[in-house]
């Protein structure tokens, strides 16, 4: 993605010191564009945990940056296998909800055992994690070419401006490059096809606003920034035409974990006939799940996430309090969206229903 003209992954290896794995810490956008250096599987974990990177295929590509770092500090002296074990346990212990995570770490532990010496087992993992890299921007570009395909139908039956709803950041910086969400309007743009992007602002950590809005503002994609509980209110007076969201775990029948408020959004475009399609790269479906609403963790986090907002002020970025201190908050990070309220689901391999049949006709290995 570029950002005044240059061109930027969210991670990457430190071009002079293959030590040292480079991101960009989200924390900050949109006000400071700050790289972060990451030296150690103990600092990926803080950055995954913290969410100096964040959404789902960034998680994966992280962990497994991480896990070449574990071959990067493996002391000499020590069991090799047996301490790549251990840092792959404390990095799948970062975040639960996301399965890029543990399918990034369970391909990166099959590369980095079993070698004969700490150089093979480097050059396997740091092989590995540049080819989750590359494979997680070749993907959500044919996901791109996919979606813009929905987008092009729809501006042809229009003959107008396409109105695209997002939530939350599935966009490039969740993603190594390209974004899942994001990908078809980013291709829809190159194509010259007339968009308009609603970005809900995503409560409580506001990526929509912080990040997303950020992301098209750079891009040069028309877009507009609601409040969440806006969504329903703009599908019920014909402003939406198409919803598109990512996903941070998709069972085998369909159903898709993503950010808190995806289920209400999905609700308000059944109710009133709007396409609903979610991004959903093969690395965040889980094939083993069937039933999300009974085996998916949903991630809960610190309720001051809830209680403070984070902005600008003075050209200092502040964190305030916006309800009373001892009021008692929760902060559920991901809802469920069933599949019965899903109109397709945009992988690398094509776009199927929201069901068993659908995913494994396009994953049939699976
Ligand atoms: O808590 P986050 O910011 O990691 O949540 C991110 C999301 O929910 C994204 O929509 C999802 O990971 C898909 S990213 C392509």
């Amino acid at each position: 993605m570029n950002i005044k003209g240059k061109h930027y992954k969210t991670i990457w290896l430190h071009p002079n010191n293959e030590n040292i794995v480079q991101i960009i810490d989200q924390r900050w956008l949109p006000h400071q564009l700050v790289i972060a250096d990451i030296k150690s599987v103990d600092e990926m974990c803080t950055a995954i945990k913290d969410m100096w990177v964040r959404g789902a295929p960034l998680i994966g590509a992280a962990a497994a940056w991480g896990m070449y770092l574990a071959t990067v500090e493996v002391p000499a002296s020590c069991a090799r296998d047996f301490f790549f074990e251990e840092c792959y346990g404390k990095l799948l212990k970062t975040r639960p909800t996301a399965v890029n995570l543990k399918w990034a770490l369970d391909e990166m532990l099959k590369s980095i055992t079993g070698n004969d010496s700490i150089i093979e087992s480097r050059w396997y993992g740091k092989t590995r994690a540049e080819w989750i890299s590359a494979d997680d921007i070749k993907v959500n570009e044919q996901i791109g070419n996919l979606g813009a395909q929905l987008i092009q139908e729809i501006a042809a039956k229009k003959n107008g401006v396409v109105n695209i709803l997002t939530h939350c950041n599935a966009g490039w910086l969740a993603t190594v490059d390209r974004g899942t969400a994001t990908a078809p309007i980013y291709k829809a743009k190159e194509l010259g096809l007339p968009i308009h992007v609603y970005v809900s602002e995503t409560r409580p950590r506001n990526q929509g606003a912080q990040l997303t809005a950020w992301e098209l503002l750079e891009n040069d994609i028309p877009h507009t920034l609601i409040v969440d509980n806006a969504a329903g209110h703009l599908m019920q007076n014909n402003l939406v035409d198409i919803v598109i969201v990512g996903t941070d775990r998709t069972s085998r029948t369909g159903d898709v974990a993503n950010k808190i408020g995806t289920y209400l959004k999905a609700l308000a475009a059944f109710d009133n006939n709007i396409p609903f399609y979610v991004a959903a790269p093969s690395s965040s479906i889980d094939f083993n799940m069937r039933n999300a609403f009974k085996e998916l963790i949903i991630e809960e986090r610190n309720p001051d996430e809830v209680k403070y907002v984070q902005g600008l002020e003075n050209n200092q970025i502040k964190q305030v309090l916006i309800a009373p201190e001892a009021t008692p908050a929760i902060n559920y990070a991901f809802d469920i969206t069933p599949a019965k309220l899903i109109t397709g689901l945009i992988t690398e391999n094509g776009i199927c229903a929201a069901n068993e049949i659908g995913i494994t006709g396009l994953f049939p290995g699976k």
